[in-house]
């Protein structure tokens, strides 16, 4: 059953219209978007989605964008008192406070790529690594040395619980990816880059710490019309580009893209 069917005797058509279509759900806690024209609907929205979803015990309004450096969305608290869940994905737990930390499910597939592309015995670094969800499929799969650095305390330190909970060890750096100069004095094999909206600058700062011929999963957020123009500047930039994906819409034209990047 459907929430369009479950609320049709309880709303008028106009306002089913506007019943949200898709929700994410992290853990047991479901995040759905509700328009302000349903503001008067939204608990007995919150209600039936429980009633189809069991599974789910908090139930969150996404009240605005993504936005700020800890990517985190502003959430009103609907059904339930839990804003922290656990969270199954490549085999792995993530625990974490969907209100304080980023995770969207839609990267499950890219986590699990780079996993796979990591070599025994690389040094590697995954640079914006929020609550571990690069760096603990990699660790799981690979024996590597592995530092995850994020600028979110919250987000450092559920990725500390979370080496535990999937029982790997990794170094974590709480800091700002901007001074990776001064941070590290080594150079990485490979860096993982799932970087902020609009950051692509961050791909000139890690040359430095990457090794000659090392690799970058450099991920950005583009318009199809621009791509054939960013391929260009990386190969003038020095890098070889030895794949690259579209990884789906975050916004209308908007997408997310994945360079696998060589540097020369
Ligand atoms: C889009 S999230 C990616 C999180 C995680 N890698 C994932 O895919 O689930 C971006 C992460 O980068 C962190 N971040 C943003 N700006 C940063 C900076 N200047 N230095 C370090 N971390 C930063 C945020 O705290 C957030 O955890």
């Amino acid at each position: 059953m459907s929430l369009h069917s479950l609320l049709q005797t309880k709303l008028p058509p106009e306002k089913l219209a506007l019943l949200p279509k898709s929700f994410e759900v992290i853990g047991d806690i479901a995040i759905i978007s509700i328009p302000t024209a349903l503001e008067d609907e939204k608990y007995i929205i919150a209600e039936a989605f429980s009633s189809l979803r069991k599974d789910v015990k908090t139930i969150l309004r996404k009240l605005h964008k993504i936005e700020g450096s800890a990517r985190v969305a502003d959430f009103e608290l609907l059904l339930g008192e839990r804003t922290t869940t656990m969270h199954r994905e490549n085999g792995c737990l993530f625990e974490l406070d969907v209100t304080k930390t980023f995770y969207s499910g839609k990267m499950h597939y890219e986590r699990d790529r780079i996993a796979h592309k990591v070599k025994d015995d690389e040094n590697v670094l995954v640079l914006f690594a929020g609550v571990g969800t690069f760096l603990i499929p990699i660790k799981k799969r690979k024996t590597v040395n592995i530092t995850g650095l994020d600028n979110n305390r919250d987000a450092c330190q559920f990725l500390r619980k979370n080496l535990e909970l999937n029982h790997v060890e990794a170094n974590i750096v709480h800091g700002d990816a901007r001074h990776i100069n001064n941070l590290f004095k080594i150079s990485f094999d490979r860096i993982v880059m799932p970087a902020p909206y609009g950051q692509d600058s961050f791909l000139d700062i890690v040359r430095s710490i990457l090794r000659p011929g090392g690799c970058v999963h450099f991920y950005t957020f583009k318009k199809d019309f621009e791509i054939p123009h960013f391929k260009r500047l990386l190969e003038e930039k020095g890098w070889n580009i030895e794949f690259s994906r579209d990884c789906g819409n975050v916004a209308p034209r908007v997408k997310r893209y994945v360079f696998d990047l060589k540097s020369r």
